[in-house]
C-alpha cells in the first residue's frame, strides 16, 4: 500500500522483518549501532544500580583530592515547594480503547499536517509524501573550508577530513543570515571505521584512520542557499563563516566546575582547556543566537578505568572499542584520570563567529547529554532541560539567574554567552496518581484512564558568581556539577526509559519528553514498571508531556500525562492521545523532537522495531486531532532519523549512518545511499519541500 488516504493510514502489520530486529538489540538498531554509537551500551549492566540510595561511598573512592569550591548547607531535597501547575493535562481516557470505526472528524487535519502519510517501507532511499521533493543538502566528505579537497574515500586524510563535512550527522540547526542564505550547524555524532575505510581491521586500526576518525566527529557550519522556487537547499563552500570544530579544536571549560581539580590533566593543569567534543547527539538553538550541543556517549572513547564514578557512567575497564588510547594517552584513564571529566557536558557554539572558543557549561552538569533545548521566562532568564540517554536515568533543566540581554554589541553576545554559567541545575521525580498495583506492565491504562501524574524538579546545586552551593547531602557542588548522575541517585529522581530529546512547545509552552525504549524494563532486579514508564521490557517508547508555569523561574512543580505509547497501533498496550487508533501510522523508538510553526510535534525515530525504516512523523498536539499521528518520510537501510527541523517551506533532516547493519563493510556495503551502486554509502542532510512552492502540510 503505497498511498494512504487522509483518513486510512492504519498501516497493516506485520512489517517486513529485518536482520536488526531479531539479534537482541534494543529497539530494532543493528549491533552495529550498537556497538559504534553506544559502545553497546545496552549490553553492559545498566549503569544506575542506585535505588536512589546513599552513594556518598561511591563518590569518596573516586576522589583523592579535597574539593576546592565550598560547600554550603545543605537544603532538604524533598521540600521543593513551589507553584501549582498552569493547567492541567487535556483528559484523554474514554476515547483511548474505545471502538473507533465510526469516527467522523470535524475538520481537515490540523494545519501543517495536511500531507498524504507516507506507508512504512524498507526501501534504500529517503520515501516522501506524495507531491513533495528531496535533495541532499550535503554528505559527509564534501569540502566546506577553504583549501579543502575533494571527497576521495580511497584516499582520505585526517587533513582533508579536517576541512570537510563530518561523519554521521545528527542534530541540525538553520540560523538565519539573510539574502536567501542560511547558516547549518550540524552535530558529527561518532564514526563507523568499517563504513569508512576500505579493510578495516578493529584490532589494529592506524595513525591515520584514528585521525581521520577525530576529524571526522565534533560539529560544522556551513553557510546554505536557498533555491527562490522551492525548499532546495545548496551549500556554500568556502563561505568564511563555514568552520569545523573536531575533536582536537580547543574548548574552554566554564561554570561552577572549571578550574577544579577534578578537570585537572597533565597537559592542562588549570582545568580550563579541553580537546575537542565528542558523541555529539542533538542540541538546541538559543534564542542569542548560538548552538547548544549534547556530548552524549562519551564513555566509548575512554579506557582502562576502574573507578566505580567511572562505571555508574559506562566507563570500561579494558580497551576501548576504536583503540584511540594508542594514539592518544588521554583516552587512557589509567594514565590521565581526569581526562573523562572533560567530556559529557554541553557545548555552546558561537557559528556566527568563526574565530570563537566553543564552551563546555559544567552548570548544565556532566551526563549523556541527549539535547538541550531553551526558552526564556517572563523576566528573560534561559531555561534549559536536557535528558540524559541512558536505560534507567534521568531529565533535568537548568535555570540561570542572568538574564538575556538585546543586542549585537560583542559586550551584549559575551554577557549572553554566560547565561549558562550561574543558575541552579534540577533532576525530574514524577509521581503517578493511580494506586501502584494498577500500573500491571502491560501498558493497561489504570482505572482512571490515564497514565498522569504530578512532577518536582529537584535542586541538586546552585552555581553564583561568588561560587557554588550543593543542594545534595555528602556531595560538594562541583561533584554534583562532575557526578551528576549520582546527584540523581541521592536525590530520589525518577529511573525513566532513556530520555533522549526534551523540548517545548513553542505555541502551547507544553514540554515534551522522547523515552526512546528500555527492555530492561521489569526484567531481573531491573526497576518495574511505574506510571511514567507503564511497560515493562519496552521496546517501542512513549512520549511525555508536562505541564508547568515555564515562565515563572521558581517553578519547581509540574503535571504530566503519556501522550504517546508508541507501537503498532493495533496493540492494545499503545496509546495517541485519544485519537482512534485505526487512524495513525504505526511508530516505534521515538527519538528527537521539533515543532513546526503551528505548534505540531514532529517526532524521528531511532531503532523501529515494527520491521520498518526509521521515520519522521508529524502529530497535533491540540484540538480534536489531537494525537493524529502521520508518518512524513522514512530513512535509507540502516540509517536514523536525526536532527529534525521543520521551516514553512522546508523539512530537514540528517540521515545517521545509512548501511549500518551489522556485517556490512565498505567492500560489502548494505546501502548504497545517496549516490547508488558502486559508491560509498555517505551520512547526509536532505531537505523536503513541497513541489508546488506552497507551505509544508498547509
Ligand atoms: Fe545519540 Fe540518544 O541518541
Ligand atoms: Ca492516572
Ligand atoms: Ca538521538
Ligand atoms: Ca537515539
Amino acid at each position: 500500500m503505497g498511498k494512504q488516504g487522509d483518513y486510512k493510514v492504519r498501516i497493516p502489520l506485520p512489517l517486513i522483518s529485518t536482520p536488526s530486529s531479531s539479534d537482541g538489540h534494543q529497539g530494532g538498531r543493528s549491533a552495529m549501532t550498537c556497538l559504534y554509537r553506544c559502545g553497546n551500551a545496552c549490553f553492559h549492566e545498566v549503569p544506575n544500580t542506585s535505588g536512589n540510595e546513599y552513594v556518598g561511598d561511591v563518590i569518596a573512592s573516586a576522589l583523592s583530592r579535597r574539593s576546592l569550591m565550598r560547600t554550603a548547607a545543605v537544603v532538604t531535597v524533598a521540600a521543593a515547594a513551589g507553584a501549582t501547575v498552569a493547567a492541567a493535562p487535556q483528559a484523554h481516557a474514554a476515547t483511548a480503547t474505545a471502538p473507533t470505526t465510526s469516527y467522523k472528524p470535524s475538520s481537515k487535519a490540523a494545519r501543517g499536517l495536511r500531507y498524504t502519510p507516507v506507508a512504512p517501507n524498507t526501501t534504500d532511499a529517503v520515501t516522501v509524501p506524495d507531491g513533495y521533493a528531496q535533495n541532499v543538502v550535503i554528505r559527509w566528505g564534501e569540502p566546506i573550508l577553504r583549501g579543502a579537497p575533494a571527497f576521495d574515500p580511497e584516499r582520505q586524510t585526517a587533513a582533508a577530513q579536517a576541512g570537510q563535512f563530518g561523519y554521521n550527522n545528527d542534530f541540525l540547526a538553520l540560523l538565519p543570515l539573510g539574502h536567501g542564505r542560511q547558516l547549518l550547524v550540524a552535530n558529527h555524532e561518532y564514526t563507523d571505521e568499517v563504513l569508512m575505510f576500505r579493510g578495516y581491521d578493529p584490532a589494529n586500526p592506524t595513525r591515520e584512520q584514528v585521525e581521520v576518525a577525530w576529524a571526522a566527529h565534533g560539529l560544522s557550519a556551513v553557510v546554505v542557499e536557498e533555491d527562490r522556487k522551492s525548499g532546495k537547499l545548496s551549500a556554500v563552500p568556502r563561505h568564511p563563516l563555514n568552520r569545523r570544530v573536531t575533536a582536537t579544536t580547543e574548548f574552554r571549560l566554564t561554570g561552577p566546575a572549571a578550574g577544579s581539580d577534578l578537570l585537572k590533566t597533565s597537559a592542562d593543569p588549570t582545568g580550563t582547556k579541553v580537546l575537542g567534543t565528542l558523541n555529539n547527539c542533538s542540541g538546541g538553538t538559543t534564542p542569542w543566537g548560538t548552538t547548544l550541543h549534547g556530548e552524549e556517549n562519551f564513555n566509548q572513547y575512554f579506557a582502562n578505568s576502574s573507578r566505580a564514578t567511572d562505571k555508574r557512567y559506562g566507563i570500561g575497564t579494558g580497551a576501548s572499542e576504536r583503540k584511540w588510547e594508542r594514539f592518544d594517552k588521554r583516552f587512557d584513564v589509567a594514565q590521565e584520570p581526569n581526562e573523562v571529566h572533560r567530556f559529557g557536558y554541553v557545548v555552546e557554539f558561537d557559528p556566527y563567529d568563526p574565530t570563537s572558543t566553543p564552551r563546555k557549561h559544567t552548570a548544565l552538569g556532566r551526563f549523556k547529554h541527549e539535547a538541550a533545548t531553551v526558552r526564556l521566562t517572563s523576566d528573560g532568564r534561559p531555561v534549559v532541560y536536557s535528558g540524559d540517554d541512558e536505560r534507567f536515568d534521568y531529565f533535568y533543566k537548568f535555570v540561570s539567574s542572568k538574564r538575556m540581554k538585546k543586542g549585537a554589541s560583542r559586550a551584549v553576545r559575551e554577557h549572553n554567552l554566560s547565561l549558562l554559567d550561574e543558575g541552579t541545575l534540577y533532576v525530574a521525580k514524577l509521581t503517578g496518581d493511580s494506586p501502584a498495583i494498577e500500573i500491571d506492565g502491560t501498558g493497561k491504562l489504570p482505572a482512571d484512564g490515564e497514565f498522569d501524574g504530578s512532577g518536582e524538579w529537584i535542586p541538586l546545586a546552585t552555581a553564583t558568581s561568588d561560587g557554588a552551593v550543593s543542594h545534595v547531602e555528602g556531595m560538594t557542588a562541583e561533584e554534583v556539577f562532575v557526578f551528576t548522575r549520582l546527584a540523581g541517585d541521592k536525590a530520589g529522581a525518577t529511573k525513566m526509559d532513556r530520555p533522549e530529546d526534551i523540548q517545548p512547545n513553542p505555541v502551547s509552552g507544553k514540554v515534551y519528553v522522547a523515552l526512546t525504549n528500555n527492555t530492561n524494563r521489569g526484567v531481573g532486579s531491573n526497576a518495574p514498571a511505574d506510571e511514567a514508564n507503564p511497560r515493562n521490557a519496552n521496546k517501542h517508547g512513549h512520549i511525555l508531556e508536562l505541564t508547568e508555569r515555564w515562565n515563572r523561574p521558581e517553578s519547581k512543580r509540574f503535571a504530566w500525562s503519556l501522550f504517546l505509547v508508541a507501537g503498532d497501533p493495533a496493540d492494545p498496550a499503545t496509546y495517541f492521545a485519544g485519537f482512534p487508533k485505526d487512524r495513525v501510522s504505526p511508530i516505534s523508538c521515538p527519538d528527537n523532537v521539533a515543532f513546526d510553526p503551528y505548534g505540531n510535534l514532529w517526532i524521528s525515530t531511532d531503532g523501529n522495531q515494527l520491521g520498518s525504516h526509521d521515520g519522521l512523523f508529524g502529530v497535533a498536539t491540540k484540538g480534536d486531532r489531537r494525537g493524529e499521528l502521520k508518518q512524513f518520510l522514512t530513512m535509507p537501510t540502516g540509517a536514523e532519523t536525526c536532527g529534525p527541523v521543520i521551516q514553512d517551506r522546508r523539512v530537514l533532516v540528517a540521515v545517521q549512518h545509512p548501511g549500518e547493519i551489522t556485517g556490512a563493510t565498505v567492500e560489502n556495503p548494505a546501502s548504497t545511499w545517496p549516490d547508488g551502486p558502486g559508491k560509498i554509502v555517505r551520512p547526509a542532510v536532505v531537505a523536503v519541500w513541497r513541489k508546488d512552492g506552497a507551505d509544508i502540510g498547509v
